[in-house]
Formats: C-alpha cells, sequence, structure tokens
C-alpha cells in the first residue's frame, strides 16, 4: 500500500529536451493526438494503413478485421507474409554489413554478427529443421540459454511456418515437460549447459528428464547447441546443432503464412495451477513489435538496442528476437547475469557498445541500485539516449535513480505496460510526445482503447481506479489459448466486461489521465518481473509427500517487488525445533525449485497445525497476507474455525 500512497502524491513532472522532441519519431503531442484522432476516425483504416506501411507482404491482405466469432479476433486474415523474411531478407540489399547482433558471453567476450551472416545461419538451421521433418503448424520447444542461436533458432521456425515455444533456462523440467506435452511438440531445440556468473551450469539433463516423464512420444528430434563442452547423455533422436547445419545450404524459401498463422506459443501463469498457452499470430504481433519499435523506443538507424530480457519471456520475443530485426536495429544480447563480475556489468556493456537504448527491469534496477549506486558514474554512459522499464512498477525512487544516475537527467524515461498476451507495449510514453512522470506509464499507444471500469464495466475516472480493460480488439493481442479456448473466453472475455479485454490489472488515472498501475487482481504474483501463479506453487507444494495443505502469498519486497511466502500444514506434526524446521523448509524450498524451476522457490515458509479458515472452510487469504506483511491482526477473527493458529503463522522460520 505504501507504494501506492507514494505514487499517488507524485508531482514531479519530466518534459523532454526540445532537443529529443525535434528528432523524435513522433514529435510533440500534437503528432500524438493526431495518431491517436486517426484511429478514432477510422479504426479499421487506420490499422490497415499501418500494417501496409510497416510490414512486407507477399499477398496483401484485403480484410482487416473479422468480429463474426469475437473475441477470438482475425486480423489481415487473407494477406500472406513471413515473419523471419520481414526481419531479415528486407535488409539484405539495403543494409547487409550492418551488424544486426553484438553477442556479448558471460566471461566478456564478444561476437558480432551482420544482417547477411544472420540470414545465412537461419536459413541453414531452418533447412536443417526441414531435414528433420519439421514443417508448417509443428510445435518446436527452444530451451537454450541467451545467445545468437536462440535467436537463429526462433527465426527459423518462423521461417518454415513451424510454432516455437520457448521454456525459460529457470524453468524444471517438470514444468518443461508440462509445456512440450501440452504444446505436443515434435522437436526440442536446447544445448549442454549455460554459462552464468563465471560457472557453467547444466541444461540438457532437463531436457532428458523431462522427455523420460512419459506422453512425449512425438517429440522426433532433440537438437543440441554445444556451448558448455560438458557431458551430455545421449539418445537415440539426439543431434548436434552443429551436425544438423553441415552440409546445409544458407538460402532457403521462407513460408508464406497467412497473417493469423500463430507465430508462437508461450506460456505464462494465470490464476489456475496450469500454466497457459498463449498464442500469437503472425502479422498482427509482427506490426505490435514494429511500431512500438518506433514510438516508444523512438528507433533510428543510428541506435544500438539494449533489451536486457531472457527470450523465454515476451518481453525477449517482443525486443530481442522480432522487433528490433524486424526494424533492421543493432542490438545488444547479453548471456550472463548482471552482477558479473560486478554490479557494474549493465554499465561496462552500454559503455563498450555505445549503447543508446537500454530497456531493463525495476527488479534488476534495485538491486544495482543495492548492490552498487555509485557504479554508474565511473562509465562513460553519454551514449544512452533513452531508457526503459517493464514488467512491473517502477517505484519513484528507483525511477528517479534510473532517471539521474543512468540517464543523466538526459534521457526520457519510457515506463512500458504490457502483458504476454498484448504482445507488445499498450500503455507507455512516446518520449518525444506526452511528458512523464516517476512511477506512471503515461497514455496508451495510439489506438490501442485502454480504459478503465468497475465490476460492471463501467467506465471510471476517479482516484480510486478499477480494472484495466482494452475496449476494442487490437492487432498483436493473443488469439486464444493454446487447446483451450473455454479458458481464453473466461478468463479475458468475462461477460460483465461486455467484450472488453480484461487484462487482470488493476489501475487508476490522475488528473491529466495518466493510468498508475496498482498490481494484479488474481492469484498471480510478479516476482521480480516474473508471473507466478499462486495456485501452481500451492500444488507444488502438495504434491510432496509431506504436506497436507499449502496456501501461497505474496508480500512486499524491497528489490523483488513481490516475495513468496508459503503457509504450510504438513501431514504429520509440525517441526519439533528450529533446526528440523529449518532443515524442511529448505527441503520444501528445493521441492517447489524441481517442480516449477527456482524461481518459484518460496522466499518464507511458515508452518502451523492448519490454515485460517473460515466456517464454510473458505482459506482467509487476506488475513494470510497480513500475516506475511507482518501487520497487526484488526480485523474480526470472530468468524475463524480455529483462532489459535494465527499465533503458529507469525513463526517465520530461518
Ligand atoms: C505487470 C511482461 C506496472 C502487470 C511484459 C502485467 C507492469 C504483468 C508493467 C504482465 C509496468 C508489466 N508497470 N506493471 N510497466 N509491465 N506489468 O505477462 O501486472 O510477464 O499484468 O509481461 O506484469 O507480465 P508478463
Amino acid at each position: 500500500m505504501s507504494n501506492i500512497q507514494s505514487v499517488l502524491h507524485e508531482t514531479r513532472v519530466f518534459t523532454p529536451s526540445d532537443e529529443f522532441v525535434k528528432q523524435a519519431n513522433v514529435s510533440g503531442m500534437s503528432a500524438y493526438q493526431a495518431l491517436v484522432d486517426a484511429s478514432q476516425k477510422d479504426y479499421e483504416g487506420y490499422w490497415a494503413k499501418l500494417a501496409r506501411e510497416t510490414l512486407q507482404w507477399k499477398k496483401p491482405f484485403t480484410k482487416v478485421l473479422d468480429e463474426s466469432n469475437a473475441p477470438f479476433y482475425k486480423w489481415f486474415e487473407d494477406g500472406e507474409l513471413n515473419v523471419s523474411y520481414n526481419c531479415l531478407d528486407t535488409h539484405l540489399t539495403t543494409q547487409p554489413e550492418k551488424t544486426a547482433i553484438i553477442f556479448e558471453a558471460d566471461d566478456g567476450s564478444v561476437t558480432r554478427i551482420n544482417y547477411r551472416d544472420l540470414h545465412a545461419r537461419v536459413c541453414q538451421f531452418a533447412n536443417g529443421l526441414k531435414s528433420r521433418g519439421i514443417k508448417k503448424g509443428d510445435r518446436v520447444v527452444i530451451y537454450l540459454p541467451m545467445s545468437i542461436e536462440a535467436v537463429v533458432a526462433m527465426q527459423a521456425c518462423a521461417r518454415i511456418g513451424a510454432i516455437h515455444s520457448v521454456v525459460f533456462g529457470g524453468f524444471s523440467s517438470k514444468s518443461l515437460h508440462e509445456r512440450i506435452t501440452d504444446a505436443q511438440a515434435c522437436a526440442v531445440i536446447t544445448s549442454d549447459g549455460q554459462f552464468r556468473g563465471g560457472k557453467a551450469m547444466p541444461l540438457k539433463p532437463a531436457v532428458d528428464e523431462a522427455l523420460g516423464m512419459g506422453g512425449c512420444e512425438g517429440v522426433h528430434s532433440v537438437i543440441v547447441y554445444q556451448r558448455t563442452n560438458s557431458e551430455v547423455t545421449w539418445g537415440g533422436n539426439n543431434i548436434w546443432w552443429h551436425d544438423l547445419v553441415t552440409g546445409q545450404g544458407t538460402t532457403c524459401e521462407p513460408e508464406w503464412v497467412s497473417a493469423e498463422h500463430p507465430l508462437f506459443i508461450l506460456y505464462t501463469s494465470g490464476s489456475t495451477g496450469k500454466p497457459k498457452g498463449v498464442q500469437h499470430s503472425t502479422g498482427g504481433y509482427l506490426l505490435g513489435a514494429m511500431l512500438s519499435m518506433k514510438w516508444v523506443f523512438d528507433y533510428k538507424d543510428s541506435d544500438v538496442f539494449w533489451c536486457t530480457a531472457d527470450v523465454g519471456w515476451i518481453t525477449g520475443h517482443s525486443y530481442v528476437t522480432y522487433g528490433p530485426l524486424a526494424m533492421g536495429a543493432t542490438e545488444v544480447i547479453f548471456e550472463g547475469v548482471p552482477t558479473y563480475p560486478d554490479a557494474g556489468r549493465f554499465w561496462k556493456m552500454i559503455q563498450d557498445h555505445k549503447v543508446t537504448t537500454f530497456y531493463t527491469a525495476p527488479t534488476a534496477i534495485r538491486s544495482l541500485i543495492k548492490l552498487g549506486g555509485d557504479l554508474p558514474r565511473k562509465y562513460d554512459l553519454s551514449s544512452l539516449r533513452l531508457l526503459g522499464s517493464v514488467g512491473e512498477p517502477i517505484n519513484p525512487e528507483a525511477w528517479m535513480w534510473y532517471y539521474t544516475e543512468v540517464g543523466q537527467s538526459r534521457c526520457p524515461i519510457v515506463d512500458t505496460w504490457w502483458q504476454t498476451e498484448t504482445g507488445s507495449h499498450m500503455i507507455a510514453p512516446l518520449p518525444g510526445a506526452m511528458p512523464i512522470k516517476p512511477g506512471t506509464c503515461t497514455l496508451p499507444l495510439p489506438g490501442i482503447q485502454a480504459t478503465i471500469v468497475n465490476e460492471n464495466g463501467d467506465e471510471v475516472f476517479d482516484q480510486h481506479g478499477g480494472f484495466l480493460v482494452i475496449k476494442r480488439p487490437f492487432p498483436s493481442q493473443i488469439r486464444t489459448i493454446w487447446g483451450d479456448p473455454e479458458r481464453y473466453k473466461k478468463g479475458y472475455f468475462p461477460h460483465e466486461m461486455r467484450g472488453y479485454y480484461l487484462a487482470g490489472d488493476s489501475a487508476h488515472r490522475d488528473e491529466d489521465g495518466y493510468f498508475w498501475i496498482m498490481g494484479r487482481i488474481d492469484d498471480v504474483l510478479n516476482v521480480s518481473g516474473h508471473r507466478l501463479g499462486t495456485m501452481e506453487i500451492e500444488s507444488a507444494l502438495v504434491a510432496n509427500p509431506l504436506v497436507a495443505e499449502a496456501a501461497i502469498v505474496g508480500k512486499p519486497h524491497e528489490i523483488k517487488g513481490e516475495a513468496v511466502v508459503a503457509f504450510v500444514v504438513l501431514k504429520g506434526a509440525r517441526p519439533a525445533d528450529a533446526a528440523a524446521a529449518k532443515k524442511l523448509a529448505e527441503d520444501l524450498r528445493n521441492w517447489v525449485g524441481h517442480e516449477i524451476g527456482p524461481i518459484a522457490k518460496p522466499d518464507e515458509i511458515r508452518f502451523g497445525e492448519n490454515l485460517p479458515k473460515t466456517r464454510s472452510g473458505k482459506i482467509m487469504r487476506r488475513l494470510l497476507r497480513a500475516i506475511a506483511k507482518g501487520e497487526e491482526i484488526t480485523q474480526d477473527v470472530s468468524t475463524l474455525e480455529n483462532p489459535a493458529i494465527l499465533e503458529q503463522l507469525k513463526e517465520v522460520v530461518r
């Protein structure tokens, strides 16, 4: 709550410099307003014009938006194109020698690849995929560290019309298994291991484990990129990346697909235990990625763009693999961690590669402030012209540090609100148009009809806020949940929202109409900018033979934004002493790490003989949240079945 209070009182306003406004792609508020007006005057015409101007079509579309089977919207459906063609081939004649990717490895070594060579490598790998019988519509799971290869693998899938599903390397074998089986993948692309913070860590064993869990009979190929040279066990359907591409040609005719052909599935957490496979389109998705590069990142040919997100998340999809390449940018990709060899790594890399546009998450900013708040001053950051923030609300203190210490009070900050489901930025400043304020993502992108409604779907404009919704369909939005259209319909378009897209966040607007995101309205936590479902972690815990019941809540955390607190009821007695409790808590944390992945490990575990429930047996989560925060319990607990257990649950296992 303190966070929300402080942002409510924020009065600092930062207007872009004349110099920035002059060179901006959308220059001044009037230019922004003109775009908004155009979108309101003729919604479909507006998007059609942008889609024609921005994308390269093999076959032009004649239909724009098809709402006949709402909310299963279709955009530009009879048009044909290929995303990999738009990202690579379009630059072959104009700028083949331009560096596409500057890859900096964990150990600091740097590899550059230009557009000509990247195109050749993507084609070669695409031909390799085809040689394994992989074709349009097949699902391919990618489980790779940050690397040029990860981008090549994704682009190669797009080139042949295969649907990739990237799984973040921090997910466990069980999570990987769940995604492979749900997507019914026919191939997995992985590496022997990955380097992080000076250490080689295995990756392939998780794939072997996942495939051994059953239900993966459809996986006929496991392609392994050799990164760490560590020993791996080898299965019959395994093939080294380098062997797969040997002898393959360096051109590959793109598979021309409908604009509605699924480009990828990306799993994300929702309010039930099972992650949902968010399905994105080809045309609408790429349009969103490119327009936001142009408008929000004010992209220029001279830029060196760096988005620090992993390709395992949507941010890495849109602003590492697709958006920057489609624009013909030079971008930085980093294998390692921001704190190795020290907390100046990001700043050193900005200096070394002359980064102009830097995009990261508040959690990274907060931890770097803590580990070395004065480190940016040791480096030459004069190349920077624009900063970005994504994934969670940025607190004004972190914002001000980012603005003054990293951006040297020269660079606008674009605080970008969006989601896995929206594919690209929805609410964010156009930096040469609107003034910015710490903690607000400002105004919707032109054409995005975001607003705030109450539980009946009526728009509200006061400071109390309500549910964040988007009133009209937009090109880059989720098309469905893979294999579960009902869940898509119910989750995002509940009846009372009148056909608006329900984002799952609450927000309010200030006197300038700027949006302030207040947090999730569902059982989703945002831990270090990662989405985690409370039910997902609860199911993981109760799968442990010792656990009878578990409840997960979030509590504010200085660095991570939110921390995971687990309340656990054992099948047997509570641990006898502090040492036993500590041992068991550690075992359970590791268990969750194994079930879901290290990112989901509870920060705190508390054991009780029971959970606080109403007489009807409902867990009182509000009470648990108060206990987790260490707040005085002021609410009436007389309806509680078992008030005595509250004392037990106050004890944190250390
Ligand atoms: C939160 C990440 C405040 C929000 C791109 C959303 C934000 C969820 C912001 C989506 C922001 C994202 N300010 N909150 N600028 N950006 N969020 O799917 O709760 O991993 O619903 O997509 O992150 O997380 P996801």
